[in-house]
């Protein structure tokens, strides 16, 4: 949601601003805006336009290559339509004072009636225009902009990430963040601050965590951070350890494609230094935490919650330990029944999902130990939680979630291997199978992947159906949901992902002649086997296309069988999902959607 882009060097800042707003692009936006200070005390540049980036740019009549500071925002509409007017930058009525925001001021109505009262004119329909009148008011006091932003702060209720820029203070960027991401870039005789570090990473791989209501000033020499109070805080320093190059297309067509591609990587990155050469499973983030748990519960969104519902079944199998899985925006509203032996488990690629975050406080406060499964270093969740278990799936920029997926099924088989190695739910030389099999899952995507062309084929066929449904049992489940997910979010098709055993439930009423029905099958030998073949019978007696994702170790009598390796049962998601990734991103490319940023979608949704 949101891109937030703050510069301040010497360097001409519009194409600075520019450059952090395209490689924010993919959190998802309808509309973008820039405000340059071109001249000490002069009203700034402002220019917003409702669409993509282009049209910006194309409304600008200059480089303004004399501005070395502005800000820019990529805005994903809230409150009010996404219009030329509503887009941020908002500006006081002097026209000095510019603010971008990601977020909701929650007590919007009231701050601009107070405003109106005092004399302020608004433009615009948003919540965010308040904040620009109350912080020309507040500088107009002491012509201090950070001073200015932490008593505009206490007087907000919502979520948060502000930038300013003043024109009679030129060279200073100042941000708030209250539970919405905000991390400062520190380059060489120039500073950032943005949304999240992709902005910045062609210029500088140095960047600071900044915490809950703290406010940050910067200038081109320097950084200085307080909280709401004026109290100096030392921000945490980290290194950004990939390169611009990892945020880049590299030759595909686009990102999900490459994004897909990289998975098998990204599986070996995850388990890098998990199993030691004594056979011992690696998981220092847990040991710290005390093993003396009777229940895991897994809080998460979208396609994070279907690696825990995917996670949940070999927690079980091995460590022996109870899992619930829940969705993180219901778990938040309810009161549920934790105590200090629930380990509680946030799955997310963003850190900064607003209801996995909330649900991480709630746990918290009932009493439970909390772990998160996150791919982005120093965001919120895993800064909050009691250990952090980082995947490496690197930037994952393609709104669609692929790789990350797959790094956080991995990331909770570790924690169930670790759990049943302490234990001892699980047998040496059954850890050391299990092992093996983990350890062969990046070479069996890779297979999948060399052999994907007739998929793809075979997909843009179907690229006219209206509805396809998704089948299977046990761990084929979740993997059915998850595709059913990837094809709406994509195609913006209907999709469905039922149960096997839930067919005859319900669903089956869907089926008519010529509906797509994709079937995850497990191995031959497992015990569902037979009931998943019993299931396409049904759906094949009622006229349906039958697509099944099996091993060889299944004989099958359908149109169209994606044969997948062989492995475990309980690791077959790693690699029946890979074709149902395929399959959603071809039939978005064949019915002409945007890939990467599908309509009305966001990468990291940092509102409720
Ligand atoms: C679907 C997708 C979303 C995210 C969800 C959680 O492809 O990307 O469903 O999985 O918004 O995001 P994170 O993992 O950042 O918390």
């Amino acid at each position: 949601m949101c891109g937030i882009v703050g510069y301040t060097g010497p360097n001409p800042a519009l194409s600075r601003v520019i450059e952090g707003l395209r490689r924010l692009e993919y959190r998802g936006y309808d509309s973008a805006g820039v405000a340059l200070a071109t001249e000490k005390s002069a009203p700034l540049v402002v220019a917003k336009k409702a669409g993509k980036l282009n049209n910006l740019e194309s409304s600008l009549t200059s480089t303004y290559d004399n501005a070395t500071s502005g800000i820019g925002h990529t805005r994903w509409a809230t409150h009010g339509g996404p219009t030329d007017t509503n887009a941020h930058p908002h500006i006081s009525n002097d026209g000095k004072l510019a603010v971008i925001h990601n977020g909701i001021i929650e007590n919007y109505v009231e701050l601009k009636e107070d405003l109106e009262k005092r004399g302020h004119t608004f433009t615009s329909e948003t919540d965010t225009e308040s904040v620009a009148h109350l912080l020309s008011d507040e500088f107009r006091k002491n012509q201090d902009l950070a001073a200015a932003m932490r008593s505009v702060c206490k007087q907000l209720r919502g979520s948060f990430t502000l930038l300013a820029i003043h024109s009679d203070s030129p060279e200073h960027i100042v941000g708030a963040r209250r539970n919405s991401p905000l991390v400062v870039g520190v380059g060489d005789g120039e500073n950032f601050l943005a949304s999240d570090v992709s902005a910045f990473i062609s210029h500088t791989k140095k960047a600071l965590e900044l915490g809950q209501d703290q406010v940050v000033d910067v200038t081109p020499q320097g950084v200085s951070v307080t909280d709401l109070e004026g109290g100096a805080i030392t921000p945490k320093a980290y290194e950004i350890t990939w390169d611009a190059k990892a945020a880049e297309r590299g030759g595909f067509t686009h990102f999900m494609l490459k994004e897909i591609f990289e998975q098998p990587k990204a599986i070996s990155d995850t388990l890098l230094g998990r199993f030691g050469a004594d056979g011992k499973i690696e998981c220092k983030e847990i040991e710290n935490l005390s093993l003396d748990i009777d229940r895991i519960l897994i809080l998460a969104c979208g396609t994070a919650y279907h690696a825990g519902l995917i996670g949940k079944y070999a927690l079980e199998e091995w460590a022996k330990i109870p899992v619930d899985v829940e969705l993180a925006s219901e778990f938040r509203y309810r009161k549920p029944v934790l105590s200090k032996n629930t380990l509680v488990i946030t799955i997310s690629q963003s850190g900064e999902t607003m209801d996995t975050l909330m649900a991480l406080r709630h746990a918290k406060e009932l009493g439970a130990q909390t772990l998160s499964i996150c791919n982005t270093i120093g965001s919120t969740i895993p800064r909050e939680s009691d250990g952090v278990l980082y995947t490496h799936a690197g930037p994952e920029i393609a709104v669609a979630s692929t790789k990350a997926l797959l790094t956080q099924i991995v990331a909770l088989h570790v924690v169930g291997l670790y759990l049943a190695q302490e234990k001892k739910t699980l047998s040496a030389s059954d850890i050391v199978l299990i092992r093996e099999e983990v350890l062969a899952l990046p070479n069996k995507v890779e297979e999948i992947l060399e052999t994907v062309e007739p998929l793809r084929t075979m997909t843009r066929g179907f690229k006219d159906s209206t509805s396809v449904l998704f089948l299977g049992r046990h761990v084929g489940y979740p993997a059915a949901l998850e595709g059913a997910l990837k094809l709406k979010e994509l195609a913006y098709m209907h999709a469905e992902g039922f149960a096997g055993g839930e067919l005859k439930h319900g669903p089956i009423a869907l089926i008519e002649a010529g509906t797509p029905v994709i079937a995850i099958l497990p191995p031959a030998t497992s015990e569902i086997s037979e009931k998943m073949l019993s299931n396409i019978q049904e759906v094949k007696a009622r006229g349906a296309k039958v697509i099944a994702i099996a091993d060889s170790t299944t004989k099958l009598d359908v149109p169209h069988v994606i044969r997948i390796p062989q492995s475990l049962e309980l690791l077959q998601p790693l690699l029946s999902i890979v074709p149902l990734q395929v399959f959603a991103y071809e039939m978005a490319v064949a019915r002409g959607n945007d890939v990467d940023q599908p309509r009305n979608l966001a990468k990291s949704v940092t509102v409720e």
